[in-house]
């Protein structure tokens, strides 16, 4: 007998799209077909079930800001958002620049149980841009994905170095892309809007000048990179270029940066202070072209979670992030025009591929296959209320906003983590 069957939804998945209950027993899919029968049902009628979504780019802020975040409430983010495996970032206190620190993030991962936890490791020690961190070593230990995201490596010797030692190794080194002299005291997009306001800004440039930079040197040491947060037409320009010249690359995209412009500064409230920026509308159609065409491969939020204290602070001193993991799918369904398989690719399979863990993530829905599964209906409304979210921070900028897209179950595991909309753990 299944353990559980999911009924009455529609097949969303690498294989196409199809109706089909789907059986799970074991942890893993046991059958795919019609009027299958289960000990336990989730109803999924006028749902879509795929694989579950995979995102490349959360902070979970443990160890040492649990205040803002804990690796259990940053899953539990994850798994009502839908999805099944996060990467998790590094600029944690300490930094995951260490096999100790990486195996403690997986560890807390496997405890909460909500979700899968990759903890990402630091391309430099405690992320300072100085000295390579110890990246055979973390690799070693399963760590695929190194950044030092919140800082760019500033320096293009050290980032030469590290593209030419990664090569012997399966790893993808992940860029924030910001050269920081140009960004010191920024609170937005340099633009006219900044210049009405007479706030400091950070320019585009700040941001495609190192999209460049680490084209070229990934062009001259054939290493594989990825590029974070992506946030400007120009930026987008030059990955597709270098996509055409056959380099390794990919690149994602935040929900803020296609779906909010700089013009939210005029608020003067820091839940919109981010970085990269959000920036004007040229460039959010510039993202939108980008995940059409497949330059961009992917939809990660940066949910950056930030308590309100250090929120409410005037635009200059309060730090930069927003949530995301609760808003991803609505947004991506309703603000890219896609159709709704190119959105799960965007949300599943896509990133599953650059975190390495396409034989657990972002599976065909077959016989077999671990069942980590997305569940949701594409129409059912809901209006964002910062206070229900699980994040243990408030951060959201879409407060009160009424999305178009709902996560029903997610089932992780072959368990469901997530039933009709309730967190179960
Ligand atoms: O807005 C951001 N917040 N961008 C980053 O790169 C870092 C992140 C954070 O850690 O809060």
């Amino acid at each position: 007998m299944n353990e559980w069957v999911i009924k009455g939804a529609t097949i969303v998945d690498p294989d196409g799209t199809r109706q089909g209950d789907v059986a799970i027993s074991g942890g893993r899919i046991s059958e795919v077909g019609a009027d299958l029968s289960g000990e336990r049902v989730l109803d999924a009628s006028g749902c879509i079930v795929s694989p579950g979504f995979v995102d490349l780019h959360v902070h979970l802020r443990q160890p040492g800001r649990e205040e803002a975040e804990t690796v259990e409430t940053g899953s539990r983010a994850a798994a009502l958002g839908g999805f099944t495996a996060i990467v998790a970032m590094p600029n944690t206190e300490p930094a995951q620049d260490s096999v100790a620190v990486v195996e403690q993030v997986r560890r807390w991962g496997e405890e909460a149980g909500l979700c899968e936890v990759l903890p990402s490791g630091c391309l430099t020690l405690d992320r300072a841009g100085e000295r390579m961190a110890p990246i055979a070593e973390l690799a070693a230990s399963g760590v695929r994905l190194f950044t030092d995201d919140g800082n760019g490596v500033q320096d293009p010797l050290l980032m030469r170095r590290i593209m030419e030692y990664s090569l012997d190794l399966d790893v993808v080194l992940a860029q924030h892309c910001e050269v920081a002299s140009l960004t010191a005291g920024a609170v937005m997009h340099e633009g006219c809007c900044s210049s009405h306001l007479g706030l400091p800004g950070w320019p585009a440039v700040a941001e495609e000048l190192m999209v460049f930079r680490d084209i070229e040197l990934a062009r001259l040491t054939g290493a594989r990179v990825h590029f974070l947060h992506l946030s400007t037409a120009r930026s987008v320009a030059l990955v597709r270029q270098a996509k055409a010249d056959g380099l390794r690359i990919t690149a994602e995209a935040a929900p803020h940066h296609f779906t909010l412009t700089d013009e939210m500064l005029r608020t003067f409230d820091a839940t919109f202070k981010v970085n990269p920026p959000l920036r004007t509308r040229d460039d959010i159609a510039a993202l939108k072209v980008g995940l059409r065409d497949g330059t961009i491969d992917a939809i990660a939020t940066d949910h950056a979670p930030h308590p309100a204290a250090l929120k409410e602070q005037p635009l200059d001193t309060a730090p930069p992030g927003m949530l995301g993991l609760q808003t991803a799918l609505p947004l991506a369904l309703g603000e890219l025009g896609l159709d709704l398989p190119e959105v799960v690719a965007l949300l599943s399979w896509r990133p599953a591929a650059i975190a390495g863990v396409s034989d657990r993530h972002g599976t065909a829905v077959r016989p077999g296959a671990v069942a980590n599964l997305a569940v949701f209906d594409p129409e059912a409304t809901w209006t964002v209320d910062a206070t229900r979210l699980a994040s243990k921070s408030r951060n959201t900028p879409y407060q009160g906003r009424t999305m178009r897209g709902q996560v029903r179950h997610t089932v992780f595991r072959g368990t469901p983590v997530v039933i009709d909309g309730e967190a179960q753990r």
